[in-house]
């Protein structure tokens, strides 16, 4: 083995790992040199980046033992740019070589005793695989690493945090830094969650309670659909109330979230494996995947689930068509959602399953009347011969809207609360 690099002064010592000493490394070296002495003082010492990667790149190729590589990895970690790229790739090494060992039934060491051997805490370590493995999906895709090998720590870590698709944001940003290698850690992490959402809207989609609130919508808005819905209303609906199996339609469908949700599954559905048929209509189609049909009416189809997501009383003119968006008073809308609620008891098949998403309304003077939407839809569903199963309340995240001091201050001083909260009532028809 060859390895040709410049010994010179170390570079001032950058340590992340209070497990990771310049001391430790120093004695490690003293304990390998017999072996690859040669090889680890000029890792170490190494000032020239390029010398650097070329050391590091040769160590990828020519050492085998988990142990030395480990060593190499606290090296590399010491040094900045490409300390971390090539730390990662090491334990992406070192976890490849254990997983081989383990497969041809040779387990001579374990993870544990390799962290151990370098002091680093296995939490750590697998942090490191996570990282490594990224990289390695990015080099896979034969995207240039380049400018990559050279990013600083924190993208490395906000990779790891996207945990499985650790992969896909790496190669996000090796993209993103390709076309602009001034590209800043905020400017690139800002351009994934434009497209993916935050991490906090990669969080558990599924919400273990019955207070559903999403502070950062994963599936955003599109500019030409302002009227949706949070999508993570529809993944928490169909997660606990639809059959796995069956036919799935969102009769109001808007701007389609339904689909979009669908098609994203595998993001939420942990073990249900939805086979659903999904099928989407609305009385103003606006997606070519939508058909027309007026809710008021049976739909074409018999349905296993159904989520309706009426435009609420009084609030909706401004976006939507239609009778219910623009209905004069509320004696009117009533009319519409009974009609409403009598369609869509006819569109289910016995055992099928109701979803309806209303807020209440609340005047917004003393002298205005409040109407219990949810109730009196839940009276219409009851007189259908539906039986109530559960209820949801999602936070419509009013309060915290931007430029609504004032409504606040209003509701205050009028002592009328605004109204934050959409009930999701569920309702299901008897079985045979
Ligand atoms: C609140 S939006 C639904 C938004 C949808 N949940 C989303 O997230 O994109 C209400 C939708 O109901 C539709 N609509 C209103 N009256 C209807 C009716 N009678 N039949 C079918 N759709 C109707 C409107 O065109 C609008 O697209």
């Amino acid at each position: 083995m060859t390895l040709t690099f410049e010994t010179r002064k170390i570079q001032p010592v950058k340590s992340e790992d209070k497990f990771e000493t310049v001391n430790n490394i120093n004695g490690s070296i003293s304990e390998i040199s017999d072996l690859f002495g040669d090889v680890f003082n000029r890792f170490h010492s190494v000032v020239d980046s390029s010398a650097f990667y070329e050391a590091a790149e040769s160590i990828l190729c020519n050492i085998e033992q988990p142990k030395y590589l480990a060593k190499c990895a606290t090296l590399a970690s010491l040094r900045e740019p490409g300390g971390t790229f090539y730390r990662a790739k090491l334990w992406a090494k070192i976890n490849n070589l254990l997983a081989t060992e383990n497969k041809a039934n040779k387990k001579e060491l374990t993870f544990g005793q390799v962290c151990k051997q370098v002091s680093v805490h296995p939490t750590t370590a697998k942090g490191y695989v996570i990282q490594g493995k990224a990289i390695e999906y990015v080099e896979k895709a034969s995207i240039s690493t380049i400018h990559l090998r050279e990013a600083p720590t924190e993208l490395f870590k906000y990779a790891q945090r996207q945990k499985e698709r650790a992969g896909e944001y790496l190669i996000a940003a090796a993209k993103f830094i390709n076309n602009k290698p001034n590209a800043t850690l905020a400017q690139i992490h800002r351009d994934w969650c434009l497209k993916n959402g935050s991490r906090a809207a990669n969080l558990d989609i599924i919400k273990p309670s019955d207070w559903w609130a999403f502070g950062n919508p994963k599936w955003r808005r599109e500019d030409n659909f302002l009227g949706s819905i949070p999508g993570e209303i529809y993944a928490n609906a169909l997660y606990y109330f639809a059959p796995k199996v069956g036919i799935a339609v969102d009769p109001m469908a808007g701007s389609g979230m339904l689909k979009r949700v669908y098609d994203d599954r595998e993001r939420w559905q942990k073990d249900s494996a939805f086979e659903l048929e999904i099928h989407l209509f609305d009385l103003h189609p606006c997606r070519d995947f939508i058909k027309k049909h007026d809710a008021r009416k049976p739909l074409p189809i018999k349905a296993d689930w159904i989520f309706i997501d009426p435009p609420y009383f009084g609030q909706s003119k401004h976006l939507f068509y239609g009778d219910l968006a623009s209905a004069k008073d509320y004696a009117e809308y009533l009319i519409l959602i009974k009609e409403l609620i009598q369609a869509m008891s006819k569109s289910l098949n016995p055992g099928g399953r109701l979803c309806v998403f209303l807020p209440k309304w609340s005047g917004l003077r003393p002298e205005n009347p409040n109407h219990d939407i949810p109730a009196d839809v839940y009276s219409f569903a009851i007189n259908e011969g539906l039986i109530w199963i559960d209820a949801a309340f999602v936070s419509r995240g009013r309060q915290q809207e931007p430029g609504s001091a004032v409504k606040n201050n209003a509701a205050k001083r009028n002592r009328r609360m605004r109204s934050d909260t959409c009930v999701l009532n569920v309702f299901e028809k008897p079985g045979v």
